[in-house]
């Protein structure tokens, strides 16, 4: 099967599982769920669930429950985005090719549905659905709390913004707000991947390392190379706010470079799994080669 096949695939089945996981629109609390559902179903790439998948396949972990833990990551990302969209962060309007959760409903309502899609990828993973050990199943919800919270994407998070004010930043901060902003939910990913299939995560959390980097660089080419229509989101954002990022620090082809680096070594941390892992050494290739 190619890549592009099994991406396909895999963000069919993760729509399709999350449709049905999520309250329906007609929950008391209705304003919220259907915020939630907003945010959550339709036009994301799947990436993280597809890592969840892919790196689980090595292990031949049923893929019912792999694919569980996908769509519990992919809430807490979806979570990330509406509130990294939020007027008191980055501030956008489009958000996957249609107005951002805030502004189809409200500053409020997007603030409750992402607290709620948080904590429900914790609903979803503690369940026995999830995988019948409850010993595997608590290791995946303290990974992904960690991965979320102020040592992963919440800190990360903290970091960007306060960089934006602050008045210099060098490589090594960089590369610290992006493993940590970004990164994080990756790690998380092939983690899960690995504790789904009791097997040791050292290789896969280097390969996830290396693309969560390159995969932030690749964002940051996008905000200056792409257009909203093909991107689905605002560009031109991140000079105009202060981010720090490596295009900042190392010009685009410098950036450009660096990705591409870092992609070799994602696809050398797979040397382990043999031809098992093509799929994901062509996922490596995609994260700096996409247009989206
Ligand atoms: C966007 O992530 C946020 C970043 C970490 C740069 P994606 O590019 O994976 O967004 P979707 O899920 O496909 O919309
Ligand atoms: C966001 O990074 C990372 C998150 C934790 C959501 P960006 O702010 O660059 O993501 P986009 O460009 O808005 O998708
Ligand atoms: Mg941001
Ligand atoms: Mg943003
Ligand atoms: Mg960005």
């Amino acid at each position: 099967m190619s890549f592009q096949h099994a991406l396909a695939r895999a963000a069919a089945e993760t729509d399709a599982l999350l449709d049905s996981l999520l309250p329906p629109d007609a929950f008391p609390a209705a304003r919220v769920t259907q915020a939630m559902r907003y945010a959550a179903l339709g036009q994301g790439k799947r990436l993280r669930p597809f890592l969840v998948v892919e790196t689980a396949a090595l292990f031949d972990v049923p893929r019912q429950y792999s694919l569980r833990a996908g769509a519990a990551l992919e809430c807490v990302h979806c979570y990330s985005l509406v509130h990294d969209d939020l007027p008191a962060m980055d501030d956008d309007d489009l958000r996957r090719g249609k107005p951002t959760t805030h502004k189809a409903f409200d500053e409020a309502t997007a603030i409750l549905a992402g607290d709620a899609l948080l904590t429900y990828a914790f609903e979803i993973l503690s369940e026995e659905a999830t995988h019948p050990d409850p010993k595997v199943r608590v290791r995946l919800v303290s990974q992904l709390a960690r991965a979320a919270g102020v040592a992963g994407m919440v800190g990360g998070q903290m970091l960007d913004l306060e960089a934006e004010t602050r008045s210099s930043t060098d490589l090594s901060d960089i590369t610290l707000i992006q493993s940590l902003k970004t990164g994080a939910l990756f790690r998380n990913a092939c983690e899960a991947g690995a504790i789904l299939g009791a097997a040791d995560p050292a290789p896969l959390i280097r390969y996830a390392e290396k693309i969560g980097l390159a995969f932030q660089i690749a964002d940051d080419i996008l905000d200056i190379e792409s257009t909203p229509e093909a991107l689905g989101k605002a560009t031109q954002k991140d000079r105009n706010m202060g981010k720090a990022t490596f295009v900042d620090l190392l010009g685009l082809d410098g950036a450009r470079a660096r990705a591409e680096a870092l992609v070799e070594e994602a696809i050398d941390s797979l040397s382990p799994y043999g031809a098992k892992a093509v799929i994901l050494s062509e996922a490596a290739r995609f994260i700096v080669e996409r247009r989206k």
